[in-house]
């Protein structure tokens, strides 16, 4: 069964690249970070304080998420209402490196990603999936770029969306505060797997790396 896992900090490319090889590999994407997003959202909802660990392993209990696809596209379900666009505001992005800490949390999300990875092929994203989530994976992709490139593609991102009155300053520091809490956390913190590839994007195009992890895969395979 073939899986791949895709890690890497915020900003490195990794839900763009594992669409397109997904795509080009006729197999599921499965992106990770929104489940998190989701966790998020919905303490935000609730009114609840991000780092009060007790009140989000509450969350993380009676939460209900689900993944569904349409037209090959993930859509993410949060008590049964699709919230696929509304976790990707920066508030969510930020609650959601909080919730990841929780170790209930991860172990609930961990559960849901390796129960699809057992059922199908899959290109998965995250920050732990070599590391934690499919130790075994057929081949491990470690995404990087400068913190300035990382930074300019969120920022363009946020642009493309409509979305104006973002700082690209703002937008730099929100990820470096994301990427010290993601490396840091004690229970399957952002790091690289020993066997995992490391490809440095700052200078590539979204097609080369694509190319390259396509050619991985075929060595692979
Ligand atoms: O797209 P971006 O890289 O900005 O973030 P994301 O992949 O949607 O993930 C949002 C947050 O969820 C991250 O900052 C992590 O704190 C957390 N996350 C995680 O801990 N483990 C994963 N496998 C995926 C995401």
């Amino acid at each position: 069964m073939l899986n791949i896992a895709i890690d890497g900090p915020a900003g490195a490319g990794k839900s763009t690249i594992a669409k397109i090889v997904s795509k080009r590999l006729g197999i599921l994407y499965l992106d990770t970070g929104a489940m998190y997003r989701s966790v998020a959202l919905k303490a935000l909802k609730e009114g609840i304080d991000t780092k009060d660990r007790l009140s989000l392993v509450k969350v993380a209990d009676c939460i209900d998420i689900c993944i569904k696809y349409r037209d090959n596209e993930q859509r993410i379900y949060l008590d049964k209402e699709d919230v696929s666009e509304c976790i990707r505001t920066p508030e969510v992005s930020r609650a959601a490196s909080d919730v990841a800490v929780v170790p209930e949390v991860r172990l609930k999300m961990v559960e849901i990603q390796r129960g699809i990875a057992a059922g199908n092929e899959v290109v998965m994203d995250g920050r732990d999936i070599g590391t934690y989530v499919l130790p075994n994976a057929s081949l491990k992709i470690f995404l990087t770029a400068s913190i300035e490139e990382r930074a300019m593609r969120r920022y363009n991102e946020q642009k493309a969306k409509g979305i104006t009155d973002i700082d690209l300053e703002e937008v730099k520091k929100d990820i470096e505060l994301r990427d010290k809490n993601d490396s840091s956390r004690a229970f399957a913190p952002l790091s690289k797997a020993e066997d995992a590839v490391q490809i440095d994007t700052t200078k590539m195009t979204i097609e080369e790396v694509a190319d390259k992890i396509i050619s991985l895969v075929k060595r692979k395979i």
